[in-house]
């Protein structure tokens, strides 16, 4: 019998499930558009004017794919981060490593719009760095979160997740799986 609480469980543990998901689409994306701008800095050195302006583009894709991503990020994980114990910290650290990037990019869209065509690649090249760097450490986080329906709330995700797995849909997926 699924009881009101398992109910709540459910739906915080799919929604948990949804935004990691998203999170990482996101991530894929990012990392897709961010090497094609690396590629695009090499060729620059040797077609300084059809790789900039290629590059010019992506800077543009990658700030709207990027701020998007900043806001689901902190829709999703702010909340997750301050049910866990100290996670009131790594919730501000969060926040405070998203203004910087916030402010890196639009420094990078600036220095696109009137900037010299080195200047923005080698800016791009050290942010396109530090972002790989963050998003293969959040991963590694969100992997290490897939085990937290155990502690929160005194397990009623725990209870939703069992719940998901013992519906008709859960076992199907589990049998085809
Ligand atoms: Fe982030
Ligand atoms: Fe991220």
């Amino acid at each position: 019998m699924i009881t009101d609480e398992m109910h709540w469980g459910l739906g915080q543990y799919a929604a948990a499930e949804a935004g990691r998901r998203l999170i990482l689409e996101q991530h894929t994306e990012l990392r897709r558009l961010l090497a094609l701008g690396l590629v695009q800095t090499y060729a620059s050195s040797y077609d300084r004017q059809a790789g900039s302006a290629v590059l010019r583009a992506l800077v543009a894709r990658i700030r709207t794919t990027l701020i998007q991503h900043l806001r689901d990020e902190e829709a999703v994980l702010l909340p997750l981060f301050e049910q866990q114990p100290g996670g009131l910290r790594r919730a501000q650290s969060l926040r405070d490593e998203h203004a910087r990037q916030r402010q890196e990019i639009e420094a990078m869209a600036a220095l696109s719009e009137a900037g010299s065509a080195d200047a923005l690649a080698e800016r791009f090249d050290s942010l396109a760095r530090a972002l790989f760097l963050d998003i293969a450490h959040e991963e590694r986080e969100l992997t290490r979160m897939e085990a937290l329906p155990r502690v929160f709330e005194g397990g009623r995700l725990a209870a939703g997740r069992r719940a998901l797995e013992e519906s008709p849909a859960g076992r199907a997926a589990s049998a085809a799986g």
